[in-house]
């Protein structure tokens, strides 16, 4: 998951560039690279570290420039590997979204024809091929980049810049964009928001779709045919693209506390959809639930729910979907979940269970996503742009979805109670979201929280105990305390404890332990009791305190919505530790918002 962005017909091409990969730093930030075609030479400049930190950039004013902000597949984090990757004669350069699955093969081929290579990348193979197949021709035509893209496994998504002034870009996996201004300045970017800054108009490119710009002129293309296609430009609505802090420290800190004001949105659609899907949910022979990473977490709270109202339901993380494609088939739902709609490893599963006949479902925050073009029954989350790679606003407001299609599956959607259920399940959210403010503004919780993250942030183990319906829940956090604050937490089902885990409990050894008013509880007290008997500093997540709790965070007493409640202690233990550690809480190292490679 990479960034791309370009520029033409603008006096300062590469500045605009510049400040595109800026919006796109979400994507990835181990290094970025401009180009820009100054007269009939192609300058470039490239850094390691993150874009957004840069104060002085050396380009000069440019009418045409692409760049890219760089997260690491093939090759270390340096300024060589930093895109755009050049042609030995300056002739052009490429940059990369994506893995070219067979690069090895492609840079033994090379190798063993004299290709001298710079980088470590797979993308260097690309540009090697280019050079191959130009042959002794001066400029790159469109036949060769097509013959080469066609060459490439793995989904790719490929941006050029020729020192003739052409423009080529084809979209295979990670999205692409093209933007125009009222003048005609035509631009390229990774996603919609970030041309907002500069384009009035959008053409989301499709899978297998690319743009070629000659002399102003834009000619859309099928990279499997070559047939051109007429583009329908759309208007990109700012006012739903503003991206802003509001205030926070960080966007982290705003999107969870705007957990208490999006719920609503969340539940918010169309009677008919609503009965559409679940009158789906309810015929289907097996009901399988996808995500990745928080998302899969979300998706296994749906499953535990429909189970419950009696719904043969399974999560399926999207990288392990592939024992269970065989065994689906057209009497089967797919309800799957991601914030971005571009996870490659979630969308591949799609197109397996698409392939056995399997109806999808999704639930999806960004607008205009692959996955949502994918869908028979597409929901929209609603939960506004989350710009924190931790999914904090669209995890909860998935949970919340989920619960809403597990509590209107009880009821046959063609009876008149069913818009009943619907509305009671709204004013149910709508009380909780007044408990959440209510929780967020609570100074004594909020400092409770400030003085255990002091005690947890020289830890680098911890444990995160759940059962039922707060399994899924101790999985997120312990995820949350791992990629935001680099603790190794581990979370697991309680009742796993006395089967191993247990031996690693040792004095002061932090246990996280969800407990809810529910059937579990009895479980997760003994449970508690156990680790505590050993030593370890048990920190009670629950509506009532209990003596077994070294260190109680109470959590708004609602049964409905307890699994979402239990998430949201860690959310801010692991936003402080990384504060106090001096991380941007934003940005974790080695990470980015939307996975669009495997
Ligand atoms: C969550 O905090 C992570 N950023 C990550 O696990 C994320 O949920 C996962 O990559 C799925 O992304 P998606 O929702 O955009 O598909």
């Amino acid at each position: 998951m990479c960034g791309i962005y370009g520029a033409v017909g603008v006096p300062d091409a590469q500045q605009r560039v510049f400040a595109g990969l800026q919006r796109l730093e979400y994507r990835g930030y181990d290094s970025w690279g401009v180009a820009g075609l100054n007269h009939d030479t192609i300058v470039t400049e490239k850094h390691v570290g993150m874009i957004g930190q840069t104060k002085e950039f050396g380009l000069p004013s440019v009418s045409q420039a692409i760049g890219h902000t760089r997260w690491a597949t093939h090759g270390g984090v340096t300024q060589k590997n930093a895109h755009p990757h050049a042609a030995h004669d300056g002739s052009f350069v490429v940059v990369q979204n994506g893995v070219v699955e067979n690069y090895q093969e492609l840079k033994a081929e090379l190798l063993a024809e004299g290709y001298q290579f710079v980088s470590e990348t797979d993308t260097e193979v690309i540009v090697g091929l280019l050079e191959q197949q130009r042959g002794t021709h001066a400029d790159l035509s469109l036949a060769d980049v097509q013959s080469v893209f066609q060459r490439l496994a793995g989904r790719n998504t490929i941006g050029i810049l020729t020192r003739s002034g052409e423009v080529f870009a084809i979209r295979d996996g990670s999205p692409l964009v093209v933007g125009r201004d009222e003048a005609g300045a035509v631009y390229l970017s990774s996603d919609i928001a970030s041309l907002a800054d500069d384009a009035e108009m959008a053409q989301i490119l499709e899978h297998g779709q690319g743009v070629h710009l000659l002399d102003q002129e834009l000619i859309f293309f099928d990279a499997q045919t070559g047939d051109t296609f007429s583009p329908h430009f759309i208007p990109i609505d700012t006012d739903s693209l503003i991206i802003s802090k509001e205030g926070y420290d960080h966007f982290m800190l705003k999107e969870m506390h705007e957990q208490s004001a999006v719920l609503q949105n969340v539940v918010d659609h169309p009677v008919a959809d609503l009965q559409k899907l679940v009158s789906a949910v309810r015929k289907a022979r097996k009901v399988y639930t996808i995500g990745a990473g928080s998302a899969s977490f979300a998706a296994g709270q749906m499953a535990y729910f429909l189970r419950l109202a009696g719904v043969d339901a399974h999560v399926v993380p999207s990288y392990a979907a592939d024992s269970y494609v065989d065994l689906a088939n057209s009497s089967d739902l797919a309800v799957v979940f991601s914030q971005s709609g571009e996870t490659a490893d979630t969308n591949e599963a799609v197109e397996h269970f698409q392939d056995q006949g399997v109806q999808i479902a999704s639930i999806v925050n960004m607008p205009g996503s692959t996955l949502t073009h994918l869908s028979d029954f597409p929901f929209m989350l609603k939960v506004g742009t989350e710009v924190a790679v931790a999914s904090t606003k669209a995890l909860t407001g998935q949970m919340c979805w989920g619960w809403l299609i597990a509590e209107l599956a009880k009821t046959d959607p063609q009876l008149p109670t069913f818009a009943t259920v619907y509305a009671d399940c709204k004013q149910a959210v709508g009380r909780y979201q007044a408990q959440l403010r209510e929780w967020w503004h609570n100074t004594a919780v909020q400092s409770t929280l400030q003085h255990l993250s002091e005690q947890l942030r020289d830890h680098d183990k911890m444990f995160v105990l759940g059962r039922g319906q707060l399994f899924s829940s101790a999985l997120e956090n312990a995820l949350k305390m791992k990629e935001i604050s680099y603790i190794h937490a581990e979370g697991f089902n309680a009742g796993e404890l006395k089967h191993g885990v247990i031996a690693l409990i040792e004095s002061g050894t932090p246990v996280m332990c969800l407990v809810a008013n529910d059937t579990e509880k009895a479980n997760m007290l003994s449970a508690a009791a156990e680790v505590k008997a050993r030593g370890a500093l048990v920190i009670g997540i629950a509506p009532e305190e209990n003596e077994l709790f070294d260190t109680w965070i109470p959590v708004p007493i609602n049964d409905d919505f307890i699994s979402i409640s239990a998430i949201l202690p860690a959310q801010m233990l692991t936003y402080h530790i990384a504060l106090a550690a001096g991380q941007n809480p934003d940005k974790p190292r080695n990470l980015a918002k939307s996975v669009t490679v495997k």
